[in-house]
């Protein structure tokens, strides 16, 4: 089971268990649930709110599921990541360290979530 640990300049660390079945939940979604105040509007992938910098604690340093093509725009339209950037993460299957947490599903690993 993957720990997240959400961490903010503004809060004291927190750190949650995505409970098994959870790897369809969005970050966002454990985020409220364990009552961490990341910000967000849309929940869908277009307003950039929910912007996160994520970090990888296993050894393996996949970083959670893949991009969706949503938060792909919202990130490059940011200018967290450029579009050369982000084509060169796809070829290289390497997600960048800024996500969308109303789109990034967790999976079997342990995160930092900054916040
Ligand atoms: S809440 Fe709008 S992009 Fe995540």
């Amino acid at each position: 089971m993957p720990n997240i640990t959400f961490s903010s300049p503004s809060y004291k660390d927190k750190t949650v268990y995505a409970v098994a079945g959870s790897h369809t939940e969005s970050v966002l979604k454990i985020a409220k649930e364990h009552k961490i105040p990341i910000d967000f509007s849309c929940e869908d992938g277009q307003c950039g709110t929910c912007l996160v910098k994520v970090t990888s604690l296993d050894k393996k340093g996949r970083m959670a599921g893949p991009l969706t093509d949503k938060e792909r725009e919202v990130l490059v339209s940011l200018g967290k990541v450029s579009r050369e950037e982000m084509e060169q993460m796809s070829v290289d299957d390497l997600p960048p360290p800024w996500r969308l947490a109303c789109q990034l599903i967790v999976r079997d690993e342990d995160l930092l979530v900054e916040y």
